[in-house]
């Protein structure tokens, strides 16, 4: 998705712009651009890779404030002409946006009747005229911003410059991220704090519908009101390493194998022994309030949903909570009952997830208590919620989501830990449970260490033209997941259905074209799951197993066999090796691995 860069200090604005807009390719995008001010505005834009822009870019391209944009089209194709930064007719305004202007049609209309001639097909344009218009009459950008984005219906991140002002940037959001970087006599901005922290570990979020101006020798933001708002700077452990590839052929590998020291991370200074409880601060709560839910509900979108739909079954099991999972994306359009004795519970990698955050905001405006299992420390989401769990995870680049999936699940593991211990689970059942998390990064490394294994059966199965995922109760979320993981980064057809619905109509769908992946953990449920591999069997389909036990030859085709962990703590473990099939899948298919087509890391519009 689009990505927004702008700096303002002594140095040479281009350099920075063009390795800040590298910093951010991994959204996925079409087109880029640039715009430096320096005695009137510079502007270069491509359709292509930034390595395109650089290759436009002329030396004398000099100037040491500027602003720059990776596109991802939305209104109108993807062009040169498209791609922004967009100035007004009279080049003294250029603007980068990411987000969407419902209203661009009329304000379209509107501006032409006035004289403005528009050269792009992209509903950013407006802002550039509308901008313009009035940073003649009040002469002050910010004011000029503020005015034009009163007449703006829609979502925004934007960053501006105004010629005749060439020491400052203003930017803006609403729904959609700015993250503004503080550097030494030098201010820096961007939509993700990828491409800042090369610079600085120092940022500041916008909320929506702020306002900030940059300059040199500081900044100072502002509510939609023109009330002057004070912002606590926030110190990010994340750094520009955190974005390499570290000799990993790609990212999605390299996010794979990180995840012994991902999930170590998040369990890190949460686990007590001595009562067997898991320590969670940010929650926010004491013991009684903590005791006093009835029910969780929990919300995300996409693989985020998926680890919820895991988290239900471990509060459901370990807390004995009534819990159930949602597409945020969903949730938001239905007017839910949010009642005061249900505990909210919403997951976001990124926490700007735009439908995640319209739902949270939509419960809080109804009274609800939302906690977030968010791995962006000081996102939109982590700051909408009532308290939290950090996943520590490090920052995840590739599109598809792993270490963050895992880490999330993880979460839920001491989510349910915290509400069952101060209710019924026993303190053996707690240790139990303690002991098996902190088996997890072991066991995580011995499942990478079967890749070859996967990696040969992905071979195998790459080629079918669409493939079952099967699991039972704790093996749903799993084999949702990793039917997710192959479609969005291999392009397979994939399906996921409980195993017990397969006799219910898929079966229909099983012959020797249509292979299917099993989860069949060594739970209370593994005859029923030995039973529906004997129904795939009959109706000539080849099996893949992922469980514990090598399964008769009868019943399946291949096996992959993943360490034992308690039966709860289970789905966490077998989710691993499916990432690397769906992973070793795309590499054999020859597939834009960690920036599939169509999608983007961060989904910041509706
Ligand atoms: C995961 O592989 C997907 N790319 C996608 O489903 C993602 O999980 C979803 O868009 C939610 O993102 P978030 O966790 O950043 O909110």
């Amino acid at each position: 998705m689009c990505g927004i860069v702008a700096y303002v200090g002594p140095k040479d604005a281009a350099p920075i712009l063009l390795e800040g807009l590298q910093r951010l390719e991994y959204r996925g995008y079409d087109s880029a651009g640039v715009v430096v001010s320096n005695k009137g505005l510079k502007m270069r834009k491509v359709k292509g890779r930034v390595a395109d822009l650089a290759a436009a870019v002329p030396a004398r391209f000099k100037g040491t404030v500027g602003i720059g944009h990776t596109r991802w089209a939305t209104h109108g194709v993807p062009s040169d002409v498209n791609a922004h930064p967009h100035l007004s007719n009279d080049e003294r305004v250029a603007v980068v946006h990411n987000g969407i202007i419902e209203n661009a049609d009329e304000l379209r209309a509107k501006l032409e009747a006035d004289g403005a001639v528009f050269l792009s097909e992209t509903d950013t344009e407006v802002l550039a005229h509308l901008i313009a218009r009035t940073v003649k009459e009040t002469d002050s950008l910010e004011e000029a911003v503020r005015l034009a984005l009163k007449r703006v219906v829609g979502t925004y991140g934007i960053a501006v410059l105004d010629a005749e002002r060439p020491g400052e940037v203003v930017v803006a959001r609403n729904g959609s991220p700015i993250v503004l970087g503080i550097g030494e006599k030098e201010m820096f901005a961007a939509s993700d704090v990828a491409a800042l922290v090369r610079y600085t570990r120092q940022v500041v979020h916008l909320e929506d519908g702020e306002l900030a101006v940059l300059r040199a020798d500081g900044f100072n933001t502002f509510a939609s009101d023109a009330r002057e708002t004070a912002k606590e700077p926030l110190t990010v452990d994340w750094e520009a390493a955190h974005y390499d590839t570290g000799g990993y052929e790609h990212y999605l590998l390299k996010e794979i194998s990180e995840q012994p020291d991902t999930v170590a991370r998040t369990l890190r200074g949460r686990l007590d022994e001595r009562f067997n409880v898991a320590h969670l601060g940010g929650l926010n709560m004491d013991a009684r309030e903590t005791r006093s839910f009835r029910r969780v509900k929990i919300i995300g979108c996409g693989s985020a949903y998926y680890s919820g739909q895991i988290g239900a079954q471990l509060i459901e099991e370990l807390a004995r909570i009534p819990a159930d999972a949602e597409p945020a994306s969903e949730f938001r359009y239905r007017n839910p009952v949010v009642e005061a004795d249900t505990l909210y519970v919403a997951i976001s990698q990124s926490g700007e997830t735009y439908d995640t955050l319209a739902a949270v905001q939509e419960l809080k405006r109804k009274g609800g208590r939302v906690l977030g299992i968010v791995n962006t420390v000081g996102s939109a989401i982590a700051r909408e919620c009532d308290g939290g769990v950090y996943l520590h995870a490090g920052p995840e680049v590739s599109v598809a989501s792993t270490k963050a999936f895992t880490s999330t699940a993880v979460a839920f593991a001491l989510l349910a830990l915290h509400l069952g211990r101060v209710r019924d689970l026993s303190p053996a059942d707690g240790r139990r449970i303690c002991e098996g998390l902190r088996a997890l990064p072991d066991q995580i490394k011995e499942i990478l260490a079967l890749e070859p294994q996967v990696k040969e059966l992905a071979e195998k199965y790459a080629d079918s033209p669409s493939i079952m995922f099967v699991g039972r109760v704790r093996g749903y979320p799993v084999a949702r997941e990793g039917a997710q993981k192959l479609k969005e980064i291999s392009y397979v057809h994939a399906e996921a259905y409980p195993a017990s619905e397969l006799k219910h109509g898929p079966l229909a769908l099983i012959g020797p074209e249509m292979p299917t992946v099993a989860i069949v953990p060594d739970d209370e449920l593994l005859d029923k799951n030995l039973t529906t591999l004997g129904e795939i069997r009959a109706r000539g389909g080849r099996v893949l197993m992922v469980g514990h036990r090598v399964a008769d030859p009868k019943l399946a085709d291949d096996c992959l066999i993943v360490p034992k962990n308690e039966v709860e703590l289970d789905p966490i473990l077998l989710g691993i090796p499916l990432q690397l099939f769906a992973y070793h899948a795309a590499v054999a298919l020859e597939r834009d691995v960690d920036k599939p087509r169509n999608l983007a890391k961060s989904v910041t519009v509706e």
